[in-house]
């Protein structure tokens, strides 16, 4: 009796493990690391690539809500283009643009978008380009 109890628990956390492994909704942060971190580091110093808790800071600087903003974001990681980008000009001088992310399923996309737009960055309002510009509120629009 016992061991049929315990063998169910062990069956329903297992289940519970598996689905968190594998989920309808998948978690932006194992997103982020499995496809992205090759070139984005979450703070400075960047990679190949700006660090994301800068890119979020713009992302917030230049949305007013997240739904908007983390839209943004997806349509751009869908077909990079200047056009689209958001970050200061200077990153993509520096970094180049960044290459379309192809196998990403829309859930993924949006799921690492949102994750993004949470990542804290307190400091200073963007990265990207080493501060050669004065970063004021100048490009506050
Ligand atoms: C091969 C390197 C590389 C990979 C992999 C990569 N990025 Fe990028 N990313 C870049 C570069 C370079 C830039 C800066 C130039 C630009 O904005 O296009 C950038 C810029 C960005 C931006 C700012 C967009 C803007 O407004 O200009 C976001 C957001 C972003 N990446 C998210 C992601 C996410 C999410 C992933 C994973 C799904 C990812 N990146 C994977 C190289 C990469």
């Amino acid at each position: 009796m016992k061991h049929t109890l315990l063998l169910a628990m062990a069956g329903l956390l297992s289940a519970s493990l598996l689905q968190n492994a594998d989920a309808a909704e998948p978690d932006g942060r194992a997103v982020f690391t499995r496809n992205c971190s090759v070139c984005h580091t979450i703070n400075p110093p960047p990679k190949t690539a700006p660090p994301i808790g800068p890119i979020a800071g713009r992302y917030r600087q230049k949305f007013s809500s997240k739904t908007s903003g983390v839209a943004s974001m997806v349509n751009f990681l869908k077909a990079p283009s200047r056009e689209k980008s958001v970050v200061d000009p200077d990153a993509i001088e520096r970094f180049g643009l960044m290459p379309p992310m192809p196998g990403l399923s829309d859930t993924e996309l949006n799921a690492v978008a949102e994750w993004i737009w949470d990542q804290p960055w307190g400091g200073r309002s963007q990265g990207g380009g080493k501060g050669k510009k004065q970063q004021g509120n100048a490009d506050c629009q």
